[in-house]
């Protein structure tokens, strides 16, 4: 079923990639028909951006006051109304109102869909699914680089071609529902049951439902009213703004939209002479595209987030680096230095900088406040894109191919700095805990790591104390743990408090650190009572002690020390 969702919403993105793309193939031919003034030519290609701007805006609030479905309906009626009159326009003022309101529909769908999918996804599989939807970009923008090349005597046809995924998404979210997380918001318990036993595929009082339910609904209670901009400013908001908004600023100024906007144009820059190369180049760089966004979804909740953002920063700034060099220094081979950088270079972005922004902005803010933040995180994504793509024309005139690619090089630079400060990493943590990780007030960036920065007698450099794995998988390894005893009932509740606790004790750190390593447990997730090895005895010990007799930890999750009511 969560796969059907995820297609569904997907082809919001097909929408989205068709309609950036399209322009570039009809343009020739409608200049030849309209003779069309620069301005005419700016206020056309602008018109989406524009329009994605303004539906970004409303977006946010909207998907909360009317749901996420109800939006991704109206976003689809748009999506086909909009290719119907882009089809029909007789005057080319007509085809910029008509791209204005495809852009609306691209900027609400660019939007809800990936926070639909998220909001649907089980944290296991969220990053994966929610990337299905930059897959569905990236087969948006190669299917309008092949309708071009297809229909390459009528402009009309292509336009007309938009209206063909506007109808499968309509009819799509027609039969599906709302998500959970929206209904508990909105305090409709009943429909929230039953859209996650349809989700799971189980039934409604299965006992897995009710849990989940009663977690969303835990933290949708004490976020039931509605955020507003200042909200976005709060402690326990702007650390998520930062990021969502950080990255998409570094995600446009790696320069991906001169590059997919402009490939011809690049390469006939370098020296690709026909025009039949450069197209073909330009298709190749729309496979390239897809297939690599295919491998980085099968990494985002392998490897993680923050070390995927890390390959995808470094590969595109050597890429960008290669090609911006060979410009400055004329290289003799540079149309082939240029191909073979812009291959790698869509390679490292399809991978990582391109789906991975979308990825956190739908998981990394609060409930209250993530459909506006969202907006927010959209608005910088269309603002940076236009202003990328409208000034790399400007920019290669004065300063040449390589002074411009020398700058996005420098983003990506910048990109890595970012990453490694502030990025945190999300992969395998449920939506509900980023929510407890931010409203505790400690730094977005530990999300998943444990509290044990104070005291750190190891003396480790960065590394978690004992050289325990320098993200969340001390705080997994402790529920792994408290999965396979009797105390599941009491202390999952409280797995933060007691992984503080286990790594202030020098000895239980350690027994962890043993267990983690042997167990590869980072990598696998995985734990049984036989991978406890020698050091069962020392951790049954410590989550006894936890259980009954610690002061510290009675203290910590706010019950009387012995003697007084215990849970
Ligand atoms: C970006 C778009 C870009 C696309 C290319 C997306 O993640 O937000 O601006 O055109 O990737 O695949």
């Amino acid at each position: 079923m969560i796969y059907f969702v995820a297609a569904v919403a997907g082809i919001a993105g097909i929408l989205f990639g068709f309609d950036e793309g399209i322009i570039a193939g009809a343009l020739s031919l409608l200049r030849g028909e309209f003779g069309i003034t620069p301005l005419d030519e700016g206020l056309m290609t602008a018109a989406v951006p524009f329009g994605a701007l303004f539906g970004a805006l409303i977006a946010g609030r909207a998907s909360e006051r009317f749901g996420r479905r109800a939006l991704l309906l109206w976003a689809a009626i748009l999506f086909i109304l909009g290719a119907v009159f882009s089809a029909l326009i007789t005057a080319i003022w007509m085809l910029s109102l008509a791209r204005l309101m495809l852009g609306v529909a691209v900027g609400v769908a660019a939007l809800v869909a990936p926070l639909y999918i998220s909001e649907s996804a089980p944290p296991a599989k969220r990053g994966m699914l929610v990337s299905i939807y930059q897959l569905a970009i990236t087969l948006g923008i190669l299917s309008a680089y092949l309708v071009s090349f297809a229909f390459d005597h009528s402009w009309s046809l292509m336009f007309m071609m938009g209206a063909l995924p506007g109808i499968a998404l309509f009819f799509g979210m027609y039969v599906l529902h709302d998500t959970p997380r929206w209904l508990a918001l909105k305090g409709r318990q009943p429909e929230a049951r039953a859209a996650m036993a349809r989700l799971h595929g189980v039934s409604p009082d299965a006992p897995a439902i009710t849990a989940e339910l009663a977690d969303i609904n835990r933290t949708a209670q004490s976020d039931r009213h509605a955020a507003s901009w200042a909200d976005l400013l709060t402690p326990s908001v702007r650390p998520a703004l930062i990021v969502s908004v950080g990255l998409f600023l570094l995600q446009q100024l790696s320069g991906i939209n001169a590059v997919i906007y402009y490939a011809p144009t690049v390469f006939k820059e370098t020296g690709f002479d026909s025009h039949a190369t450069q197209i073909l180049a330009t298709i190749g760089v729309g496979v390239v595209n897809v297939a690599m966004t295919v491998v980085g979804m099968m990494l985002i909740d392998r490897i993680g987030r923050r070390r995927l953002l890390l390959i995808g920063f470094a590969g595109t700034a050597l890429s960008l680096g290669l090609i911006a060099v060979g410009a400055v220094t004329e290289a003799k081979s540079l149309d082939m230095l240029a191909l073979g950088g812009l291959v790698l270079y869509i390679a490292a972005f399809a991978a990582s900088i391109g789906p991975l922004p979308w990825v956190m902005m739908s998981e990394i803010f609060p409930l209250h406040a993530r459909g506006l933040g969202m907006s927010v995180a959209s608005l910088a994504n269309w603002g940076f894109n236009f202003i990328v793509v409208f000034s790399f024309p400007v920019l290669v005139s004065s300063l040449g191919l390589g002074g411009v690619f020398a700058i996005y090089t420098l983003a990506c630079l910048i990109g890595i700095l970012f990453t490694l400060k502030l990025v945190p990493e999300t992969n395998g943590v449920s939506l509900e805990e980023i929510e407890r990780h931010l409203k505790s007030g400690r730094p977005l960036r530990l999300l998943g790591q444990a509290p044990h920065d104070r005291g750190d007698q190891a003396g480790t450099t960065g590394a978690s104390p004992g050289g325990l794995a320098p993200r969340h998988d001390t705080g997994m390894l402790i529920r792994a743990l408290i999965s396979l005893g009797p105390y599941q009932s009491v202390l999952m509740p409280l797995a933060d408090q007691v992984t503080r606790i286990a790594l202030e004790n020098h000895q239980v750190r350690g027994a962890l650190q043993s267990v983690s390593i042997r167990t590869n447990f980072e990598n696998t997730g995985r734990l049984s009572a036989t991978d406890l090895g020698s050091e069962a005895a020392t951790l049954k010990a410590f989550l006894e002690h936890v259980r009954f007799a610690s002061p510290a930890f009675l203290e910590s999750v706010g019950e009387l020390p012995a003697g007084g009511k215990r849970g």
